[in-house]
């Protein structure tokens, strides 16, 4: 088959989140199993490796005419195609800042610009073209292009072997806007009626994400935990009765990581500062030598027995950071350490500077996102919290699990799919889990897990070997891909 991705970040040159992540890796993995793969993307910055096509193509977008070019490199069997016009490039290091307005027309381009690609792109010298094509749009930030390739091409006759599948990564950002944002689209008038949408919230509003939801022939999101919290009132922000009107389209299909990215046996930074590379077989001994490196790198005391709990994310109400904050009371008196790395609203980044200060030998709050940071804390923590309210699927609980690093997660979405309760009786599980996002809950979760680590070291043992022992890899998720590919293509 011929697989394009489109997305609007792409790890390793744009990243704000998992979103990246995957479109860096899941296309791999596809090309691995055999299929013709190109991701799609747009050119931020002055990437150095990237060559020009020579391709040129002019777009009308809100009445201007608009150039764009198309940069090409190839690696790991996959063709990474930027689309560049000059709309993407002060935006670097904020992909989806500026006006409400603005970022729509960055999207009505990209989107315009990408579904053409098949057709004008050569990659190796030939194009993708039309026959056995899929195009796999991710979020709402390409939910246009099922839209577009629908109007422009397949009612028209033409593409008409190509299908789209929309991920939904993350239902709550969706491209609302007034009605009166669908006349920059450049739409049929009765396109109209994909867009418009009625909800208490923002009464009648134009919805990107809506219309591509309808428009796709197969819908995707990231677990099977999400895609059912997707059809009810309270996950489906809105969308829910979208949803539940397409529920035939819709699979969920656990993420999958990038085990060259992410694997203690060989993750480069690990290979410094007293750091160690580790496995299942050396982890008595490797991980201990990653916890003593990064009590040291963030100046805390050195204490092999101290509990040292992680949190990595975006420091907003998604990712629970309130709930760690009520508990830091709590914790504090169980003498244990704790650190934090993330970015975010600006009122958490100060509280994390004012634990830090307050409980300087037991806390750390690193404010920013460092890649180098966010692996040794993996490597280095005894367990990682992920109070989420919400969590479509959170990969940060699969590099822990990957590298003996125990989670303790809020059962929602994704981390209710993947961390499976540790159960004493039988000796199975992955980590801790809480039924809700309450203080209280998270507290008496984490009580446990620290009371197996304290009294219990075999079982704790069982719990690293067994999380390290799972195939997180891409390569299943890849497969489940496949078979969605293959049923947007032939069943009907
Ligand atoms: C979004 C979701 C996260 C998911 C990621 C990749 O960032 O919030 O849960 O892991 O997309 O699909």
């Amino acid at each position: 088959m011929n697989i394009i991705l489109v997305a609007a970040e792409c790890a390793p040159w744009s990243k704000t989140g998992g979103l990246g992540d995957v479109a860096g890796a899941l296309p791999k993995a596809l090309a691995r199993r055999g299929h013709r793969v190109m991701v799609v993307v747009p050119r931020y910055s002055n990437y150095a490796e990237l060559s020009d096509t020579g391709v040129r193509r002019r777009y009308n977008i809100t009445g201007q005419d608009v150039e764009v070019t198309y940069h090409r490199t190839y690696i790991d069997g996959v063709d990474f195609v930027f689309i560049d016009n000059h709309m993407f490039h002060h935006i670097e290091h904020n992909i989806y800042g500026g006006e409400r307005v603005e970022i729509l027309r960055r999207m009505i381009l990209f989107c315009k610009a990408a579904v053409e690609v098949p057709w004008y792109v050569p990659c190796g010298g030939v194009c993708y073209g039309d026959g056995n094509l899929v195009f796999i749009a991710n979020d709402w930030h390409t939910a246009l292009l099922p839209v577009y390739l629908k109007a422009y091409y397949r009612d028209n006759g033409l593409m008409s072997y190509t299908r789209s599948v929309l991920v939904i990564h993350n239902i709550a950002h969706q491209g609302r806007g007034p009605v009166t944002d669908f006349s920059s689209m450049d739409l049929p008038g009765h396109y109209i009626d994909l867009f418009k949408l009625y909800d208490p919230i923002g009464g009648e509003h134009c919805n990107i994400f809506a219309a591509g939801l309808k428009a796709a022939d197969r819908i995707v999101t990231v677990s099977h935990g999400y895609a059912w919290e997707l059809k009810t009132l309270d996950g489906g922000w809105g969308l829910h009765g979208i949803i539940n009107e397409n529920h035939w389209k819709l699979s969920g299909i656990v993420n999958g990581i990038d085990v060259k990215e992410w694997n203690p046996q060989v993750d480069s930074h690990l290979q410094s500062d007293g750091y160690s590379n580790y496995s299942l077989e050396n982890l008595q001994t490797g991980k201990p030598k990653c916890k003593k490196a990064l009590q040291k790198e963030l100046g805390l005391p050195i204490r092999h027995n101290v509990p040292l709990i992680g949190f990595i994310g975006r420091l907003d109400d998604q990712k629970g950071v309130d709930l760690i904050a009520e508990a830091i009371p709590w914790m504090v008196g169980q003498d244990v350490q704790l650190v934090m790395l993330g970015t975010g609203r600006p009122d958490l980044e100060n509280m994390l500077r004012n634990f830090e200060n307050q409980y300087h030998d037991r806390i750390r709050g690193w404010v920013g996102f460092s890649v180098e940071m966010a692996h040794r804390i993996t490597a280095g923590a005894d367990i990682l919290l992920m109070p989420s309210r919400f969590e479509p699927c959170g990969l940060n609980q699969l590099y822990a699990m990957g590298y003996g690093t125990i989670p303790v997660v809020h059962a929602v979405g994704g981390l209710r799919d993947t961390v499976q309760p540790f159960d004493p009786f039988n000796e199975s599980g992955v980590g801790w889990t809480f039924d809700s996002a309450e203080t209280n809950k998270l507290i008496h979760a984490l009580g446990n897990c620290l009371y197996t680590y304290r009294e219990y070291k075999t079982s704790w043992e069982g719990i690293q070997k067994r999380g390290m022992m799972q195939d997180l890899s891409w390569d299943n998720a890849a497969q489940n891909y496949e078979d969605v590919l293959v049923a947007a293509k032939f069943h009907w």
